[in-house]
C-alpha cells in the first residue's frame, strides 16, 4: 500500500491504471470494522483501491466536534494495508481547502432535512469533498456504508443532478454484539451511557415510529422518522450525555 499526501501524487499513482476499474472509499480514519467492509467490497470489485482518510473540517459545523475527532494514522495505514487497500490518499486541510477556495455543492432540499436541521451545512460540506475526491480520483464505484442513509441519499441525488458517471454501492451497516452500529463515536461513550445507546438499536429494530419513540423515551431525542431514502428506513438520532448517535433500519427489501 502507498500512502500519498499530494492530488498531483495521487494523480501521478493512478495514471498508469486508467485502463482498469478503480474504487473510491471516502473515509475521515479512525477504522472500524464498518470501514473495513467497505475496504473489502472495493478489493474484491475492482483493479485499484483507494481509501481516502480526511477529517474533513468543511462538514463540521463546531470547532469541539472537529478537534476532538479521533485520529490515529499509524493504526488506520495498518487496518488499510491488511486489508488490501493499495492507495491511501490522507491530505493536509490545506491541500483540499487551498486559501481562495469558494466553490460549494449544495444538495439543497435532501441536505436540509433530518440531519441538515441539526446540522446546517454538514451535507455541503459531504457533497463538495465527495465531489472533489471522485474528481480527483475517476473512479468507476465508489463505495459507502447503509449506516449514513441520508449521506448516501444526498451523494446519490449529486451523482444524477450533475450527470456524474460512477456507480455508488452501498453496504449494510456493521453491528457490535449488542446492536449498537459501529461508529467512531462509540468510544466516547461511557460503559452507563454505552448501556442507554443499545436502545437506539432496539427501538429501530421494531420498525415502528411510534413504538421507536416510545421506547426512545429517556435519550435526548433529535428525530425518528420514516425517510423515503432509497430504500425507505426508519431513522433516528439521540443524544446521549455528549455524544450524537445516528442509526437506521430499512423498511423494505432484504438489503440488511
Ligand atoms: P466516516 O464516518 O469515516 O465513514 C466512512 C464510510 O464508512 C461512510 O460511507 C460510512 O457510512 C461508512 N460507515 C461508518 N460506520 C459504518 C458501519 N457501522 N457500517 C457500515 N458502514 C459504516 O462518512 C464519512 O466518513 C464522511 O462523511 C465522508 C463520506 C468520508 C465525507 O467526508
Amino acid at each position: 500500500m502507498r500512502l500519498v499526501r499530494t492530488i498531483a501524487e495521487l494523480r501521478e499513482a493512478l495514471e498508469p491504471h486508467r485502463r482498469e476499474t478503480i474504487a473510491l472509499v471516502p473515509t475521515m480514519g479512525a477504522f472500524h470494522e464498518g470501514h473495513v467492509s467497505l475496504f473489502r467490497a472495493a478489493r474484491a470489485e475492482a483493479d485499484v483501491v483507494v481509501v481516502s482518510l480526511f477529517v474533513n473540517p468543511a462538514q463540521f459545523a463546531e470547532d469541539a466536534d472537529l478537534n476532538g475527532y479521533p485520529r490515529d494514522e499509524a493504526r488506520d495505514v495498518a487496518i488499510a494495508e491488511a486489508a488490501g487497500v493499495d492507495l491511501l490518499f490522507a491530505p493536509a486541510p490545506e491541500e483540499m481547502y487551498p486559501p481562495g477556495f469558494q466553490t460549494w455543492v449544495d444538495v439543497e432540499e435532501l441536505g436540509s432535512r433530518l440531519e441538515g436541521v441539526h446540522r446546517p451545512g454538514h451535507f455541503r460540506g459531504v457533497a463538495t469533498v465527495c465531489l472533489k475526491l471522485i474528481n480527483i480520483v475517476r473512479p468507476q464505484r465508489a463505495y459507502f456504508g447503509q449506516k449514513d442513509a441520508q449521506q448516501v441519499a444526498v451523494l446519490r441525488r449529486m451523482i444524477l443532478d450533475l450527470e456524474l458517471e460512477l456507480e455508488l454501492r452501498v453496504l449494510p451497516t456493521v453491528r457490535d454484539g449488542d446492536g449498537l452500529a459501529l461508529s467512531s463515536r462509540n468510544a466516547r461513550l461511557s460503559p452507563e451511557e454505552r448501556e442507554r445507546a443499545r436502545s437506539l438499536p432496539r427501538a429501530l429494530s421494531t420498525k415502528d415510529a411510534q413504538r421507536a419513540r416510545e421506547l426512545l423515551g429517556d435519550l435526548d431525542v433529535d428525530y425518528v422518522e420514516v425517510a423515503d431514502f432509497e430504500p425507505r428506513v426508519l431513522t433516528a438520532a439521540v443524544r446521549v450525555g455528549d455524544t450524537r448517535l445516528i442509526d437506521n433500519v430499512i423498511l423494505e427489501g432484504d438489503t440488511e
